[in-house]
């Protein structure tokens, strides 16, 4: 049976208090939507169609890559039936089944949408509800059953104080048959104490009609989870957090103090590496196998080798860092770094787009950007490139074992060559043949007696 799948992600969110819309707030690095759309691609639907309304550009923008998507604005915002009633023309011709999913639902799992779609179709249902028990059920629309069946949803705001009572709650995604679809959707009313198109109106409307009206009850109630405010946006990130935690324990990773780990869904981290508290790995971070990521680390889109150590508040941001280098403490790494095997980067180092050969080290108080530096190179303490004359920005060239002295200044463009020497203090403006010793700092005068000479002119 074909399955059209639709979104919805029209409302206002509030509750929210934000400029941006609330689908494309993140969770562990990822905006709700693309948990939501990452669920709907397991169902392999003929369409996928979002119903969008507020920020509808920035919307469009954030999923411009998703050539797949169909999108469909409702404006004004009437609620839910009436957000769905939109995707009517899209749909023109469509047959099989409508999986309606909310934008602002994240965890829902594959599992969960199969089994929805398998119970659907196996009873020959009009419309499929997918419900579970909780504990707090404010906010929610409640499950009215009668009997087995279920006979309607009631929300929370219509709701009697006995129907408040009921645990059982809609989680706002549902399956539904196309056929005759759009036409009981527009016979849904606005009667209630929202004056919204409620969609779950459908389900006491078929079941006036005869209908097979089914649930499906997941066992796990977090799956279901709606985000409306900031408090249910941390408590959501905190179970994807918990649980990509749980998975990379399970497959060999040491996280020494989880609560305090950050590491987002898409991240991966290979066996035996050991993740201090206080660490955040995000983006498309890849970490190796056998590392070890100090407190206070935070590496952002990042490749990271095998055996590599990330020491103590080091940044590490869109770089790679090969096998067995080792990193700060209170390093920085700028985008498109390239740390070579058993490199070293010290303690207040900042490397942008530069690539630190294979054993090389800069150990100590240095800026290295726009620069290409050998195999076996020492950078001294407090070596500068000089990349950027306000205008343009130009490469430093330093070849494999090449010295270079504390407190260096490389004026870019500028090549340092093969075993070069470049003496402390140096301001070098020309390129280093290979092999030579660049002194640029002026011969040292020492004069005798001039501080008492100083002294003597001061009392006088
Ligand atoms: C809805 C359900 C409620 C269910 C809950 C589950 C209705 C009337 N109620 O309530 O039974 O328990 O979800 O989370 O459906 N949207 C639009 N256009 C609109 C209104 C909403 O696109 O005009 C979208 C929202 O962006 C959101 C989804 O529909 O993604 C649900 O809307 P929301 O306002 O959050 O509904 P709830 O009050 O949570
Ligand atoms: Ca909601």
């Amino acid at each position: 049976m074909d399955i059209h799948v639709v979104i919805l992600a029209a409302g206002k969110g509030t509750r929210m208090k934000s400029a941006l819309p609330k689908v494309l707030h993140r969770v562990a690095g990822l905006p709700l939507i693309e948990y939501v759309l990452a669920g709907a691609a397991a169902l392999r639907p003929h369409s996928t169609t979002v119903v969008v309304g507020h920020q509808t550009e920035a919307l469009r923008s954030a999923l411009s890559r998703r050539r797949d998507l169909t999108f469909v604005v409702q404006e004004p915002q009437l609620g839910t039936a009436h957000a769905l009633l939109q995707t009517e023309s899209a749909l023109r011709g469509a047959t099989g089944m409508l999986v309606l999913l909310s934008g602002d639902v994240p965890l829902l799992t594959a599992e969960t949408l199969k089994t929805l779609v398998d119970r659907h179709t196996g009873r020959g249902a009009s419309a499929t509800v997918v419900t579970a028990v909780v504990d707090d059920p404010r906010s929610y629309g409640r499950i009215v059953r009668s009997g087995e069946q279920i006979a309607r949803i009631v929300e929370e705001k219509d709701a009697t104080s006995a129907e408040r009572e009921i645990r059982e709650i809609n989680s706002g995604i549902y399956a539904f048959a196309l056929e005759g679809l759009f036409d009981a959707v527009r016979s849904i009313a606005a009667e209630n104490a929202q004056n919204e198109y409620y969609l779950p109106d459908l389900v006491s409307i078929d079941r006036r009609k005869g209908l097979v009206v089914e649930t499906v009850t997941v066992s796990n109630a977090d799956e279901i989870r709606g985000i409306n405010s900031r408090s249910e946006l941390a408590a959501v990130s905190r179970i994807v957090r918990d649980q990509k935690n749980a998975e990379l324990m399970a497959a060999g990773v040491t996280i020494e103090d989880p609560a305090t780990v950050y590491i987002d869904r898409d991240v991966t981290v290979g066996a035996d590496t050991v993740i201090h508290p206080g660490v955040y790995l995000e983006g498309t971070t890849t970490i190796g196998v056998g590392c070890e990521i100090h407190s206070g680390a935070r590496i952002v889109d990042s490749q990271i080798g095998d055996r590599v150590i990330v020491f103590n508040h080091t940044v590490i941001n869109s770089s790679r860092v090969a096998d067995d280098a080792r990193i700060g403490p209170f390093a920085h790494l700028r985008p498109e770094t390239d740390v070579r095997e058993k490199a070293r980067v010290g303690n207040f180092v900042e490397l942008k787009k530069t690539v630190l050969g294979a054993g090389s080290k800069a150990g100590h108080l240095a800026y290295l950007g726009d620069a290409s530096i050998g195999e076996k190179v020492n950078i001294g303490a407090g070596t500068i490139t000089c990349n950027y004359d306000g205008v343009n920005k130009t490469k430093t060239t330093i070849e494999d074992g090449a010295f270079i002295g504390s407190d260096t200044q490389l004026v870019a463009p500028v090549t340092v060559g093969r075993g070069a020497y470049v003496g402390s203090g140096s301001t070098i403006r020309e390129n280093v043949p290979a092999g030579a010793l660049a002194v640029s700092a002026g011969k040292q005068r020492n004069i005798d007696g001039w501080v008492e000479e100083r002294k003597k002119k001061d009392r006088d």
